[in-house]
């Protein structure tokens, strides 16, 4: 059931429109080049070293030219050759021509391995850093976002577009670009040696090329969609796969291993296909582009025979000609198959920056007014939120004021947007309607890092990073000292268990922390809070999901790090309200009143909230000021 759901959640990320129009556009090219800026001189570098190459592949046969029509045969050695500093012994002895080949011909592979070594290491060097500056960019950017962006995408399509998408600009100049240009010029200058030598198996080649290229044009098409097809099951899968996994306890609680185990198949043999599908255009483009060579080289042989027979070429000539025949292909075949590549980079890179070009919502004002620690006064002035633009209100006019110091309850059914009001205090949403003020000043006055630096915040289900208990609790301020941290543990009733842990503070916490119990997880949340010493505290239901024992530990510690904030309380379990000035009831979404004492609220919620049948046409705006 979850998993289905996130699957279709994913999916309809993938679906947005804005990724089909535009991709292959110069303005992408544009984008990637300026994120590649830092690499250019790298790039240029393997660009070099690769146009290198060619010279070396044309050298290649040439050794054996001359030992086939200079050693063998009659001809003189070329003169360039001999004008090379050899040790006159060699010139004369009658060996002499054979060795000079050899030596030519290790000299030449020599300067080739030495090519693709430097070549090789740059390449490795620069695809990583592309890679690793980009993906550092994303995550940057991806952590600015607005809590309502990461809601509208979720957290796996995001990952995935930094773990899977980012590294696809590497693939793009290293296993595309670099590699398309540097064909396209051996394949020219190997044109050009062949024209010298025989200008009718030139024009063979020459014939050829085109029809090579059109095929090229042709499958890219058709691969490029496929791997589009390919990449979103495949991400559809590892969504499915990442549900199963993270939320294990509720697939066994429920028995539903084999539906996830189904989904995973389904969504797999999907991907299994397709990727097979790909497989099969891209070798039959394969097959046609190889009889085409061998149709080539055939009439190559036949017509290289005749001319060596006619002595128009020597039979040197005919064996560099007939081994260029058989490399000249080598080039067109990478251009074909690297450009419908480039294609499937250019997709995922068009993914990744469609993240990239997210705007962060809640931009800073400019000149936001800088303020350090506020008295923690907050007032609530006809707020009302939605979370989609046009969806359901899910708070309706608001207003209420909060002296500092003051300890509010808040209590309402679930749903009624307990959670939704105190995320609006922090700014991970800005309301719909209405205003939020701190000391007097709206919430979009203050810069927000200050602003936050307001809060501490306690959650029902407490994040805990894989680090040790130690860093977990200093993740409020990665400055405090031990002495510091455990001062706060002790605060929270927490120090006595951690002290118990095998290694103490130094206990490393793993993901989703299963070695603590929720009530442990909880005191670690508010020792960090401790920690971070705020005008401005909020618990969402820090309680309900720990035993009333563990409550009573939670809420001794809670009652302490309450003490002179303003503090904003929700719980499910009313007697943890006690000790409230105020209560805020809450009823889909509408304040319904504001009680001084929890007894009132909860004689309100029993008269109102049991039947569903409490009118809520009634209650307009209500404003009440609190003088304690
Ligand atoms: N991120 C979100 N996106 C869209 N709707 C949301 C989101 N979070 C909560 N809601 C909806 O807003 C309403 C209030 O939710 P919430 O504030 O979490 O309620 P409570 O904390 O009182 O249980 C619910 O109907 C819920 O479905
Ligand atoms: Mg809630």
């Amino acid at each position: 059931m979850l998993a289905t759901l996130g699957a279709q959640q994913g999916n309809a990320a993938f679906m947005d429109p804005s990724r089909t129009k535009q991709r292959g556009n110069p303005s992408l090219i544009r984008k990637v080049l300026r994120v590649a800026r830092p690499c250019w001189p790298h790039l240029a570098g393997i660009s070099l070293l690769c146009l290198l190459s060619t010279p070396m592949t044309l050298l290649a046969p040439l050794p054996l030219k001359i030992a086939v029509d200079s050693v063998l045969g009659t001809h003189a050695l070329p003169v360039w050759l001999q004008r090379l500093p050899w040790p006159p012994r060699w010139l004369m002895a009658a060996n002499g021509g054979l060795v000079i080949c050899a030596t030519l011909l290790v000299a030449i592979a020599v300067l080739n391995c030495l090519q693709s070594l430097l070549s090789w290491l740059l390449s490795t060097y620069t695809g990583e850093k592309l890679v690793h500056d980009f993906r550092g960019q994303l995550l940057f950017h991806a952590q600015r976002l607005s809590l309502s962006v990461h809601d509208r995408r979720g957290a796996n399509d995001i990952a995935y577009r930094i773990q899977y998408d980012a590294p696809a600009i590497q693939n793009l100049f290293l296993q595309g670009m670099v590699p398309i240009l540097s064909s396209a010029f051996t394949f020219v200058a190997m044109l050009a040696v062949t024209m010298r030598m025989s200008w009718r198996i030139a024009s063979i080649a020459a014939i050829l090329s085109p029809v090579l290229f059109v095929l090229a044009r042709n499958s890219s098409r058709s691969v490029r969609q496929r791997y589009d097809e390919v990449r979103e099951l495949d991400s559809s899968a590892m969504l499915v796969l990442h549900e199963a996994l993270s939320c294990l306890r509720a697939v066994k609680a429920f028995g539903q291993e084999a539906y996830e185990d189904e989904l995973f198949r389904r969504k797999s043999r999907q991907r299994m296909a397709e990727q097979v599908r790909l497989a099969s255009i891209q070798a039959g483009f394969h097959v046609l582009i190889g009889f085409c060579v061998a149709i080539a080289a055939a009439v190559a042989l036949v017509m290289g025979v005749t001319e060596v027979r006619q002595q128009t070429m020597t039979v040197g000539e005919f064996l560099l000609v007939m081994a260029y025949m058989a490399q000249l292909y080598e080039p067109l075949r990478t251009i074909s198959t690297k450009v419908p590549e480039l294609q499937s980079s250019m997709a995922s890179l068009h993914r990744a920056f469609a993240l990239l070009e997210e705007t962060p919502e809640l931009e800073d004002k400019p000149m936001a007014a800088k303020r350090l620690r506020t008295r923690g006064e907050v007032e609530f002035r006809n707020v009302s939120f939605q979370y989609t633009a046009g969806g359901r209100s899910v708070l309706n006019n608001i207003s209420f004021h909060v002296r500092p110091g003051m300890r509010v309850g808040v209590v309402g059914p679930s749903g009624s947007g307990k959670s939704t009001l105190v995320n609006l205090l922090t700014r991970f949403y800005d309301p719909t309607d209405g205003s939020i003020l701190i000391d007097g000043t709206d919430l979009r006055e203050y810069n927000l890092t200050d602003l936050r630096q307001q809060f501490s915040i306690v959650l029902q289900e407490p994040m805990l990073f894989s680090t040790t208990v130690a860093g977990n609790i200093a993740y409020a301020d990665p400055q405090a000292s031990r002495a510091e941290v455990v001062r706060a543990s002790k605060l929270a009733n927490a120090h006595e268990f951690i002290e118990r842990l095998p290694q103490g503070y130094d206990t490393p916490v793993g993901e989703g922390a299963a070695a603590l119990s929720g009530g442990e997880r909880q005191r670690l949340a508010i020792a960090r809070a401790f920690l971070k010493s705020t005008p401005l505290l909020i618990l969402d239901e820090p309680t309900s999901a720990v035993d009333l024992r563990t409550e009573q530990l939670i809420m001794e510690a809670l009652d302490k790090l309450m003490a002179g904030r303003t503090a904003f309380m929700i719980a499910h379990r009313l007697s943890t309200l006690e000790r409230c000035d105020a209560v805020l009831v809450l009823q889909n979404g509408s304040l319904q009143t504001i009680t001084s004492t929890v007894d009132d609220a909860k004689r309100h919620l029993l008269a109102t909230s049991g039947p569903r049948s409490v009118d809520m046409q009634t209650p307009g705006p209500v404003l009440v000021r609190y003088e304690k």
